[in-house]
């Protein structure tokens, strides 16, 4: 099976192309490159021994599938995206274009070349406030979101699903990722933010590897262990096995899945278990909460674990280990290799 990812290039996509590459599918990556490099893909080649075609376009632009027609494909995963939370209440209308039109152009062209096999990209955040815990898929979904990334994310899935309703040879699985973290072991893909990272493992990497001199720790009077906030941590490798997975169990319809742990861990937990698997300290400060944050948010994975086969099996400590290995021998990310 050939498998075109768009946004192939980014943190989630190349771990996955390389998930997939060494389970026997063949990939094709669309990306824009503008929140990623052409190295992770050329890195993904390198880890494999396989050669990945590569396409450069903007999914959202209009006749953006034209790129695409003679190339070949029998499913899609749907990374390509904009995903700041913060960027995205400054630029709205940005993000509704591009999370939306890129969907929208996709699901045309999977019509019009009888491509009926869909994995899309969603968010926990989806889910807004948790109503409980953990959040299984029943959690209602689009109630009182805070932020437009939220919003395209929601607006996706029923766009995905009111496609299928009118195209019903269509099968779509919606993963609702909790908080990816982590690298491939190797340390040579993983992730790489442009700018100062809006996300705590990223931030605690670079104040490690000494770029940035302390973490601020947004708020401790949350009702949590102790008073950080508390997320569900996946590892980018399960995360990018959840993927395969999904492919793998696609059945006619749409089906939103869970792809969490179901164990969450506090910010200053994460703090911890970063500076034991670096040996390196992590200082921080207790600054006022980041506005739009909630107190706590975990999954509940049975859903994926019972119909896909799938579970976490990577640790927190294991997520640290190898978000180090990738940070201390990428001090600069994708950018140092490409001007040395
Ligand atoms: N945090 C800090 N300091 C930082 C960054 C984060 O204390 O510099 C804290 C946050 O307050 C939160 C936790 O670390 O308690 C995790 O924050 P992240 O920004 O890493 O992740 P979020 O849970 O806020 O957001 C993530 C994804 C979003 C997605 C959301 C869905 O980044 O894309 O999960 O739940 F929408």
């Amino acid at each position: 099976m050939r498998v075109l990812l768009t946004g192939g290039a980014g943190y989630i996509g190349s771990h996955t192309a390389l998930v997939l590459l060494e389970r026997g599918y063949r990939v094709v990556v669309l990306d824009d490159f503008s929140n990623s490099s052409v190295e992770a893909v050329r890195r993904v080649e390198e880890l494999t021994g396989e050669t990945i075609p590569l396409i450069e376009a903007d999914l959202a632009a209009p006749g953006a599938a034209a790129v695409l027609s003679g190339v070949d494909f029998d499913a899609v995963i749907h990374f390509a995206g904009l995903k700041a939370v913060g960027e995205s209440v400054q630029q709205p209308v940005r993000y509704y274009r591009t999370n939306l039109d890129s969907t929208l152009n996709l699901l045309d062209l999977m019509a019009e070349r009888g491509v009926a096999k869909l994995v899309f990209s969603s968010s926990a955040t989806v889910y807004g406030d948790p109503r409980y815990l953990p959040q299984d898929e029943q959690h209602p979904v689009g109630v009182g979101l805070t932020n437009p990334y939220g919003w395209s994310k929601a607006m996706n899935e029923q766009i995905i699903r009111d496609a299928q309703a009118a195209r019903p040879e269509l099968a779509a699985a919606l993963l609702r990722y909790f908080n990816p973290v982590g690298a491939h072991p190797s340390g040579r893909i993983g992730e790489d933010p442009a700018g100062i990272p809006n996300n705590l493992m990223p931030y605690i990497a670079q104040v490690a590897v000494g770029a940035r001199e302390r973490l601020s720790v947004f708020g401790d009077g949350y009702p949590t262990v102790d008073g950080t906030g508390v997320r569900d941590y996946i590892h980018v490798m399960d995360l990018a096995e959840g993927h395969a997975a999904a492919l793998e169990h696609l059945t006619s319809g749409v089906t939103a899945y869970n792809l969490g742990s179901g164990t969450g861990s506090s910010v200053l937990e994460v703090v911890r278990a970063f500076e034991a698997a670096s040996g390196r300290p992590v200082p921080y400060e207790i600054v006022a909460p980041r506005a739009g944050d909630v107190a706590e948010t975990v999954a509940d994975p049975r859903k994926a674990n019972e119909e896909l086969g799938w579970r976490t099996t990577r640790t927190l400590a294991e997520a640290c280990r190898d978000s180090w290995a990738w940070q201390s021998s990428n001090p600069h990310g994708y950018r140092a290799e490409r001007t040395a």
